[in-house]
């Protein structure tokens, strides 16, 4: 067992049981029980999430009872008895045994994404289960209320937990079976890293500690926009014993700049001179982790100098402001232009217009992991291996920040606790990258939440202006739009929010005049970057609304209207794309119908009835999201190798955020081939052992990356069926005994024990890559910016408390045109996450630069928050997509917000114009009204 620091007076031992085994340790009686779980006693099963008892993913048994581990100094736990994830299946202290049950309910129920929350809600789950088996919904929310998860909308978790209740004491069920070879493809199958996360074994970020490590700690700006000048560092070395050495700008080998979209790529290392945003890094401090940890910032040498900082987009346009990059006129980092017809004219011949403007603020994509990871110099190359969603794009960054080959740099993801997006911007890679570079030694950094929240990117800040017109009978005519984006001080995926909400901004509807500009704009405020959606959320969030009041105008039904402009195979897209097919707009609109109708007549029977302060409403939003980069190559490449033993080697380079990539792709692959899932060995993001998948992003990897599985997989029948002398059309079987070819009545078992290895070691490799086909966009956007795309359309239903201001969402449908569901239970499980993100999105999120950089401040839903979620899978086959499969990941999200804030003027009357509509907002938007004639109900 490890020990502290042994000239410490607190020091134990401390002596405790963990998982129904004596620990012995010796550490500080202060320390957090979570630490000494994960660093002296190797239990990283126990997450950290933000070491403040605010996400609960630290949770525990101490003595039966549920605690979080980061509020438990270890001297408290002197004589106790703990139970982390990794002794739930194996705990018999309560004789019930529940926790085996739990995990397993967890994985069929696709109750795990990422799996960063797991462990805590699985140890939550226990404690409620070991005293109540049978508890109601509300008692298991309230049980796993203090645990957050980002991914899963929580629904999952409560039926899992529920049935793991239900089955206690009953016969083991059988557990579940492979699918039949071909019979992958829509089957329910369990995800194939499930069982590493509820078992606790699975390796986040923080979860690896290479021996000898030294820890890395980045000073950051305290203010929005400062100067500053570096003091004496040796003397600061000299001064503070364990601190090995301070890098900054001058220490960077290669360039000292980086950024996801090349041509855009502007964010140092580290500042150099001034810092451009709050959270900034200037410079980072290596040495031995005590000494880190120890360390007081205001120790280090640095004099800064606040400066006037451009907070927010008017400042930031103003004539004579400061320009935060050179070369970048009146702080525009970019445009965006989607134009087709004559919007003037025909908003002027329109029978009805209608007309908003709307403000959202930034959103924290708060996942339950912190940046974290680990880098090692290896001769001429470095190692980093850490979270992150875009392997072979921090491989390019990485290598031109040390200046050396990119195949000098290896990438080791991590599992990835959540990512939704901010994870593909580099966070402690470049720190890791020269630390690990100059002093050849292993080094590791962990993000803080603190550190987290203030220096990585978030949802763009919005404002959008938009006009529309429709015709008597509901038919729409034109739209003008205009947004500007806040994507604070550095372009991360600005670029791309302009681009893709003009694209997107009619809706999923006919619109044949149509205008929309767009531009993101710097300010001093943490970097804007992508966030689930690349700013077609905060789009629709506008456009349903304004959608809804044109409806409202023409007293017109607000689904009906949607139906009636719904687009379809042979009307254009604003970009004047046709379809033709796989466009599942209305059929999604149409599955609300019986919901709407039945909801619309009994809630307004509840208002009428009403007598109190509850009022409810129903709302509908549509959506629609292209898959995969706009008009930029987006390609995806798979490797298959059948080896000598018969199995398949599957390098499946999409990095699984939680969101099922590993599982998806096999599924596609193992049917393709005519494998049965079992066959294959599954090589996950390695950038040295798996082709480049690209990133896991807007949507693409179940149909860019499935694609290419499925190509991979199809040249590898051929290739076998060729080896065997066999036609294509013959029969294959791989299975204990190796691969079977049967050709009519011919059968043939392959020797593949005596055949030569190819140069990846296979005895046939098969590599196919796919790159969705689009075309460039003209001067107006007018093209093909995406070969596929994914629509959906949500309604929810929710119950505002007139006198308060609070709105509880009481039930949302989601109708999703999948293309293909090529597992239900995870396309589920996203429409689910996507739904709570979209929720706190509408009523709850808001950050605000400075302020409540912790989970305690910003809140997002919990348990308790998000209602049932019914899911209605529609199956329009993409032409393109592997099995005709789409996306699901940001289509999820993008409809409820809207859906939400269209309810909330369907229950009093009131449409806020500022997101989210928290209840200071609501309150005051209807004390507002009634003094200007009283909201309605
Ligand atoms: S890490 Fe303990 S509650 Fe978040
Ligand atoms: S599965 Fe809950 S945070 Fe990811």
């Amino acid at each position: 067992m490890a020990s502290g620091d042994e000239s410490n007076a607190e020091m134990g031992p401390i002596v405790f049981r963990v998982n129904e085994m004596r620990a012995v340790v010796s550490a500080p009686s202060m320390e957090r029980l979570s630490r000494v779980l994960r660093e002296n006693l190797g239990l990283t099963g126990t997450k950290v999430g933000c070491d403040a008892g605010d996400c609960g993913a630290c949770t525990v048994l101490l003595d039966g009872e549920p605690v979080c581990a980061c509020l438990i100094a270890i001297g408290q736990v002197a004589g106790c008895d703990v139970t982390t994830v990794e002794g739930l299946a194996t705990r018999t202290s309560s004789g019930a045994a529940v926790g085996a049950g739990l995990q397993q309910a967890f994985l069929v129920h696709g109750a795990a994404q990422c799996g960063a929350c797991t462990p805590g809600m699985l140890v939550a789950a226990t404690a409620l289960l070991e005293k109540n088996a049978h508890p109601t919904e509300s008692e298991v929310m309230d049980a796993i209320g203090g645990v957050l998860c980002r991914c899963t909308g929580y629904r999952k978790i409560i039926t899992a937990v529920k049935e793991a209740g239900a089955s206690i004491g009953q016969s083991k069920a059988a557990p579940a079976s492979w699918p039949e070879a071909g019979a992958a493809v829509g089957d329910r199958l369990i995800r194939l890293d499930g069982a590493r996360k509820v078992n606790g074994t699975d390796i986040f970020g923080a979860d690896e500690i290479p021996a000898g490590t030294l820890a890395v700690r980045a000073i950051r700006s305290p203010f929005h926009r400062a100067r500053f000048q570096f003091g004496d560092f040796e003397k600061f070395i000299r001064e503070h014993p364990g601190i090995e050495a301070v890098f900054t700008a001058k220490d960077v080998p290669g360039k000292n700049c980086y950024g996801v979209i090349p041509r855009f790529a502007d964010q140092p290392a580290f500042a150099e001179g001034e810092a451009r945003h709050r959270g900034e890094a200037v410079a980072a401090v290596v040495g031995h982790t005590m000494a880190i940890e120890a360390l007081e910032v205001s120790d280090f040498p640095v004099r800064w100098e606040e400066l006037a900082p451009l907070t927010d987009i008017d400042a930031a346009l103003a004539t004579g402001a400061i320009l935060i990059h050179h070369g970048r006129p009146d702080n525009v980092l970019v445009r965006g232009r989607v134009v087709r017809g004559d919007v003037a004219k025909a908003l002027a011949a329109a029978d009805v217009v209608a007309e908003a403007e709307y403000e959202t603020g930034f959103v924290e994509h708060a996942y339950i992991e912190p940046e974290a990871g680990f880098a090692r110099r290896v001769g001429d190359q470095v190692e980093i291996q850490a979270s992150t969603q875009a392997p072979y794009m921090d491989r390019g960054d990485i290598a031109a920040i040390l200046g050396i080959a990119p195949d000098n740099v290896r990438i080791i993801p991590t599992a990835v606790g959540g990512g939704f997006g901010s994870k593909l911007d580099l966070s402690v890679q470049p720190f890791l990258a020269i630390a690990a570079w100059h002093l050849n030694k292993p080094v590791r950094m962990v993000y803080s939440r603190t550190e987290s929240i203030v220096s990585t990117t978030k949802r763009h800040p919005s404002r959008i202006r938009l006009r529309g017109g429709c015709t008597k009978d509901g038919k729409l005519q034109a739209l003008d739009f205009a947004a500007d984006f806040n994507t604070g001080a550095y372009s991360s995926w600005g670029p791309t929010v302009a681009a893709r909400v003009p694209v997107h901004a009619s809706g999923p509807y006919y619109v044949p005049h149509y205008r929309a500009l767009t531009r993101a704009i710097h300010t001093n405020l943490v970097p804007a970057g992508a966030f689930r959606g690349f700013g077609v959320p905060q789009s629709a969030i506008a456009q349903e609304q304004l959608y809804d009041e044109l409806a409202d105008r023409v007293g017109m039904d607000r689904l009906e209207f949607r139906i009636l402009n719904a687009l379809d195979g042979s009307t254009p897209t604003v970009t004047g794309q046709v379809l033709r097919d796989g466009v599942g707009i209305r059929t999604c609109l149409e599955a609300l119908r019986p919901r709407w109708r039945t909801a619309r007549s009994e809630f307004a029977e509840f208002n009428l009835n009403a007598t109190g302060p509850m009022r409810r409403g129903v709302g509908v939003a549509g959506m629609w999201y292209g898959c995969g980069n706009t008009s930029l190559p987006n390609p995806s490449t798979i490797r298959i190798g059948l080896k000598r033993d018969g199995r398949i080697a599957l390098h499946q380079g999409a990095v699984d955020i939680g969101q099922g990539s590993n599982t998806i792709v096999t599924q596609i692959c193992a049917d393709a081939l005519g494998a049965r899932i079992e066959r294959f060995d599954l090589l996950s993001g390695d950038t040295a052992i798996t082709p480049d998948c690209g990133k896991t992003s807007a949507s693409r990897q179940t149909l860019v990356t499935g694609k290419a599985a499925q190509m991979a997989a199809e040249q590898l029948r051929h290739a076998i069926c060729k080896l065997a002398g066999a036609c294509d059309c013959a029969s294959i079987v791989f299975d204990d005994r190796g691969v079977t070819v049967h050709d009519g009545d011919k059968s043939q078992s392959l020797k593949l024990a005596s055949l030569p290895l190819d140069a990846h070691g296979y005895v046939i490799t098969s590599e196919a890559t796919f790159d969705p086909p689009t075309s460039p966009l003209d001067e107006n956007g007018q093209g093909v910016p995406y070969a596929v795309y994914g629509f959906g359309a949500h309604m929810a239903e929710i119950e505002v408390d007139t006198e308060l201001g609070t709105v509880r969402v009481l039930k949302v449908t989601a109708a999703h045109d999948v293309g293909r569901a090529i597992n239900p239970t995870l396309i589920e499980g996203q429409i689910e996450g996507g739904v709570a993100q979209g929720l706190g999105m509408a009523l709850m999120e808001e950050f605000f630069p400075g302020k409540g950089e912790n989970l305690h401040d910003y809140l997002i839903p919990s348990a308790g928050d998000v209602p049932p979620v019914e899911s209605i899978l529609i199956e329009d086959a993409s032409p393109i997509g592997p099995f005709g499969a789409k996306g699901i990941g940001e289509q999820a999200v993008i409809p409820t917000a809207p859906a939400i804030l269209n309810a909330l003027h369907d229950a009093i009357g009131i449409r806020l114009r500022k997101i989210p509509a928290t209840p200071d907002r609501v309150r005051a938007a209807i004390v507002g009204a009634q003094k200007s004639g009283g909201p309605r109900g």
